[in-house]
């Protein structure tokens, strides 16, 4: 099967699962519990995977599947091979709270290299999709990433791990950027805060996540031309499309010098809490 027939599969199920979503809002009907302790998950994040699970098996069989509800244990698989990747609601907490941040996001990666992607956000009415090589698209429009040069007026995305004792060492990095980037963007969802660097709303995006997370709108944000990648170098023998800690993705222009600037708030060097 081609990329881009995957791809059309992708979307048909990604659009299957964004109606479940926005039927569940429209009824209010999904309870909500705590994943260790902390983290948020309503019934319809698991009842979309399940949707997003069966889908998959049906046309795909045999491949594996890492999704955030219903298989998200990355150990048990091979860097070889197909691989889906998927999380039934990216911007959980939104959902929860009647926010419009809130995207299915569906990738499938062959041999550790995205290939297609998927960010679909049901109550925004855009779906952003990449093919590797071949380019971006938003509602089937080709979209391309800022070309900002000036870090001073650049707006840049972030997000915050739900354990809250995993949020302080990160205020140095947001005290640097305030202090010299136009302005800050939180908006809970890290598929369309990647999907928005794709399509130039937002300058940069910098964040650690899981793979479910980043995987379809890393590749969006890549073949739209944004620069990715990571502040540290990623530990030999996992595959960079395959590592989340400590992503970047931004106009080209600004990649080096933001990068600068987040590790040296890491490493303590500038002003700031
Ligand atoms: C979360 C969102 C959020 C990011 C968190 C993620 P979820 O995913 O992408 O923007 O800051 O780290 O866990 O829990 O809504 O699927
Ligand atoms: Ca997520
Ligand atoms: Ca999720």
């Amino acid at each position: 099967m081609t990329d881009d027939e995957r791809l059309q599969h992708a979307l048909e199920i990604a659009r299957e699962a964004g109606e479940m979503i926005r039927k569940a809002r429209h009824e209010r009907n999904f309870s909500q519990s705590y994943k260790a302790g902390e983290e948020l998950v309503t019934d319809i994040d698991v009842a979309v995977d399940r949707h997003i699970r069966d889908r998959l098996d049906a046309t795909f069989p045999g491949e594996a599947r890492l999704s955030e509800e219903l298989s998200p244990d990355r150990s048990e698989l091979a860097a070889e091979g197909a691989l889906w990747v998927v999380d039934p609601i990216d911007g959980t907490v939104n959902f929860a709270h009647g926010l419009a941040h809130v995207a299915v996001s569906i990738a499938w990666l062959e041999d550790g290299v995205l290939r297609v992607g998927v960010v679909h956000a049901p109550f925004l009415g855009e779906t952003f999709t990449a093919i590797h090589g071949e380019g971006a698209w938003c509602n089937a429009r080709p979209i391309r990433a800022s070309r900002r040069k000036e870090l001073s007026h650049s707006l840049v995305a972030t997000g915050f791990p739900y354990r809250r004792d995993s949020r302080p060492p990160l205020m140095r990095r947001l005290a640097a950027v305030l202090e010299q980037c136009q302005d800050v963007r939180r908006n809970g969802s890290a598929a369309l805060d990647l999907c928005d660097v794709a399509c130039g709303r937002l300058d940069a995006y910098y964040e650690s996540v899981s793979l479910w997370d980043f995987a379809a709108g890393w590749l969006i944000a890549r073949e739209a031309g944004a620069r990715v990648g990571h502040l540290y170098p990623c530990p030999e023998g996992i595959p960079e499309a395959l590592y989340g800690e400590n992503l970047l993705a931004t106009s080209p222009g600004i990649h080096a010098e933001l990068g600068d600037l987040l590790r040296r708030a890491d490493a303590g060097e500038l002003n700031g809490p």
